[in-house]
Formats: C-alpha cells, structure tokens, sequence
C-alpha cells in the first residue's frame, strides 16, 4: 500500500486521499475532479487545457467574464422583446379604441407629439379632432401635460399660454385663462378653454377627447 505524503490524507478504507491543496492554486491538476453535468457552460480556460486537466476552483467559477457578458446581452435582448410587444398590444388597443369611438360618433384617439420634442416649459401647437380646431399642448412639468383649444372662449381668438406667469393669454381682449385649468381669470371670457384629454404610451403623446366645459 502507497504510503500518502500527509498522514492526515487517510480515511478509513486505508487508502490516500487527493491533497487538500490539489486545485486550489491552479499549478496543479485536481486529482479528483470531475467536470459538473453542464459541460458545455463551461468556457474554454486560459490555457486552453480541457476541463478535465482544470483546477476544482473552475467548478464554481466555471463561466468567464465573454461568457457572462453574452448572458448580459441575452437578457437585454429579452427586455427589448418585451418592449416591443407591450408597444405592439398597445397600438392595437389604441386601434381597438378608434373603431369603437367611431361607431359611438367620438373623436378618436390621436398622436399629436413626443415628449422627446417638448421640454418642460415648452408649447406646440396642434390640430384636433378636426383639420380646423387648433389646439394647445404645453408641459408644465416632467410628467405634467396639459391641452386646450387654442380658441378664446370669447371671440375665437388664438389664445397664448405662458408657463412661465400660470396663465394663457388672449391678446384681442386682454383676456386671462388659469393655465392650470383652463377656466377664466380676467377680461372678456365667461367660460373656461375646452380641454382635450391626453394619454401617453412610451414617448408617445395622445390626444383622446375633447371636453368642453360650461363652468
Ligand atoms: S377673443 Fe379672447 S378675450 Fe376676446
């Protein structure tokens, strides 16, 4: 019987263990190791030698930084799908909306802007439900927006919001609208803007409806 080099490395069969050291610094082979079941996790070592001929310490750190970033991606790849199929059910439930607006004779639900082209404090002018109804977006805060007609409830005149006083401004009267709500504050109007009703979906900006007001 082979005499083993420490006397600890003996168990009761009487026969030598592997070194306890044996894998560890990576110099030398693990005389006990065997690969895991999931070999072909298993990146190629350094030195090219076959898994068999590895350390044990590659038993728990089997997978190197390529391979772990090639995960990375493969999860990123994974959200984006995901994105892209929400953005797809939501069309679709946007087109699902239209058709039933227009059997009930409502206007329908509309892109008029991205959030990307209107920063906060900023304005743009848009036409809706008709070719002829200007309209009004303005952002007021980063998840903030808010949408009028841009007719003076007085005489129709084209009314002007200034984010940076809180109120829209209609110069052929001088009169004021509250910029938050759109109900009047000075001069000539009686009645509040009509405001149109918004929804986002990703950068996207939606017009949805038109709710005029008496009050
Ligand atoms: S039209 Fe706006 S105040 Fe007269």
């Amino acid at each position: 019987m082979t005499k083993p080099d420490d006397p600890h490395d003996v168990n009761t069969t009487g026969r030598p263990l592997p070194s306890l050291t044996d894998g560890l610094t990576g110099v030398r082979p693990a005389t006990g190791y065997k690969p895991g079941p999931e070999r072909e996790q298993y990146t190629i070592a350094p030195d090219g030698r076959p898994p068999e001929q590895q350390p044990s310490w590659r038993r728990d750190f089997p997978i190197d930084w390529p391979q772990s970033h090639y995960v990375a991606r493969r999860d990123f790849t994974k959200f984006l799908v995901l994105t892209s199929l929400a953005f797809t059910v939501g069309q679709y439930w946007i087109g699902v909306q239209n058709y039933f607006r227009r059997r009930r004779g409502l206007p329908e639900t509309r892109k008029i802007a991205t959030l990307s082209e209107l920063p906060v404090g900023g304005t743009i002018v848009f036409r809706y439900p008709g070719p002829h109804d200007d309209c009004v977006l303005i952002r007021t805060g980063e998840n903030t927006l808010l949408a009028y007609s841009q007719k003076c409830s007085h005489l129709a005149c084209a009314v002007v919001p200034r984010p940076e006083k809180g109120d829209i401004h209609c110069p052929c009267h001088e009169g004021y609208f509250d910029l938050s709500t759109g109900r009047p504050l000075a001069g000539p109007p009686r009645r509040p803007l009509p405001r149109i009703t918004l929804k986002t979906l990703g950068d996207h900006i939606y017009a949805t409806g038109v709710e005029a007001r008496t009050v």
